[in-house]
């Protein structure tokens, strides 16, 4: 295991994945758990978000759905785990289910609010409620203490830091003008009087008490404000903390690794603590050896020489043909090797923290291909 690797999944105590969507970021998550569980002593959940369907079969997620699960790692032979590794997919309607069970000042209050179909249309659906409740879920993990490594991964947003800032901005939200005005007639009897026709009028064309229902869902929330906005401070001081280290995540082409550019920009705005930028599905370094490149173009040049009449059996005219094609197709990867290694050399980030992986042949949907991607992950020279 690469040496940064190592000190990432035996140090710390929370690693967070990001990055751009379809880069390997939930790949990236289910490959350290597997190394970390079966090279360390530790206990690793991986918290997973949307996994492809085979990689959810492998680790065991399709049958059981948001339970905590452990994942079975008897398949690697003589290789008996050190560690455990256990999986778990978010639930997010049940984990803000969980939060308002535990903050509602009372019962009534609580039965209302999970009833309240606005609640349960933004618990259910809301994109954005996800990345609150994934930070939530991930305190709510590590003061359980139950594991010694979580592992999160996170939904592809479209606003890359979306996360970092979510509970942050449920604290503004609770806050917000916004939310007073639309609660304000419910209230206040001289509120509600003025806005009457307008209410009617909205009622008719949203149907009816649609705003009625908001404004109840945030009265009964504003209820809630105090328990929210303290957990809400202790959420983002874990983040900021020492025990929990980013994995920025991304491919080597140029919009992804423009979006971690300035996902790596945001960490360190909020002074939030970068363990590796994860370079995956990466060409082989050897493609940038000039010792190879040589040889390709040799191939090219030097392709009358190098065949010799009837060369295996082989009309050498078409012989010619093949090693001329596959020098030059050699070079085309060393170009694109270049372009992608220089574009990396740009990233405005710690050097000794970039680590890159291949690109597998196949699709990575078994536990054996997840320990490749982790055991394969390795520094990056430049
Ligand atoms: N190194 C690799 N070699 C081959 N295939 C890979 C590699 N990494 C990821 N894949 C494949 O690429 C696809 C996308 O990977 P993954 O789901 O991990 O990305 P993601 O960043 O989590 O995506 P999303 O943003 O949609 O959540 C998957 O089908 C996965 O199997
Ligand atoms: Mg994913």
């Amino acid at each position: 295991m690469n040496q940064l690797v190592n000190s990432l999944v035996t140090q710390k105590s929370i690693l967070i994945t990001g990055g751009a969507g379809g880069v390997g970021k939930t790949t990236a998550a289910a490959a350290l758990g597997t190394i970390a569980a079966l090279e360390t002593d530790r206990k690793v959940l991986v918290l997973t978000v949307d996994p492809a369907k085979r990689l959810a079969d492998a680790m065991g997620l399709a049958k059981f759905g948001n339970v905590v699960t452990k994942v079975d790692l008897s398949g690697f032979g003589e290789r008996s785990p050190k560690g455990e590794l256990y999986a778990a997919m978010l639930d997010t309607k049940a984990s803000w289910d969980d939060l308002v069970i535990r903050y509602a000042p009372n019962m009534r209050v609580r039965g209302e609010i999970l009833a309240n179909p606005i609640y349960r249309n933004i618990s259910s659906r809301f994109v954005q409620s996800h990345d609150y409740i994934a930070m939530e879920s991930l305190y709510d993990l590590y003061n359980k203490g139950d594991f010694d490594l979580l592992i999160v991964d996170t939904p592809p947003s479209r606003n890359a830091m979306d996360f970092l800032d979510a509970p942050e901005r449920m604290a503004d939200f609770f806050s917000s003008k916004l939310l007073r005005w639309i609660t304000a007639p419910y209230r206040s009897r001289l509120v509600a009087t003025a806005f009457k026709p307008f209410y009617q009028v909205a009622d008719r064309i949203i149907g009816s008490d649609f705003l009625e229902q908001v404004a109840e869902f945030f009265i009964l929330f504003q209820s809630m404000y105090d328990g929210f906005i303290e957990r809400g401070k202790s959420v983002s001081a874990l983040l900021r903390s020492d025990v929990t280290s980013f994995l920025v995540v991304t491919s080597p082409e140029y919009l992804p690794m423009r979006e971690a550019e300035f996902f790596l920009g945001a960490l360190r705005e909020r002074h939030l603590n970068l363990g590796a930028l994860i370079v995956n599905r990466s060409l082989p370094y050897y493609l940038g050896d000039q010792n190879a490149i040589q040889i390709a173009q040799r191939l090219i040049a030097d392709s009358e020489i190098l065949v010799k009449d009837r060369f295996l059996g082989v009309d050498p005219r078409i012989m010619r043909g093949v090693l001329s094609e596959i020098g030059s197709t050699y070079l085309d990867f060393s170009n694109l090797y270049g372009q992608q290694h220089n574009l990396l050399a740009t990233l405005l980030v710690d050097k000794a923290k970039v680590l890159a992986t291949p690109y597998l042949e196949t699709d990575v949907a078994d536990l054996t291909s997840l320990e490749r991607i982790g055991s394969n992950l390795d520094f990056v020279k430049f």
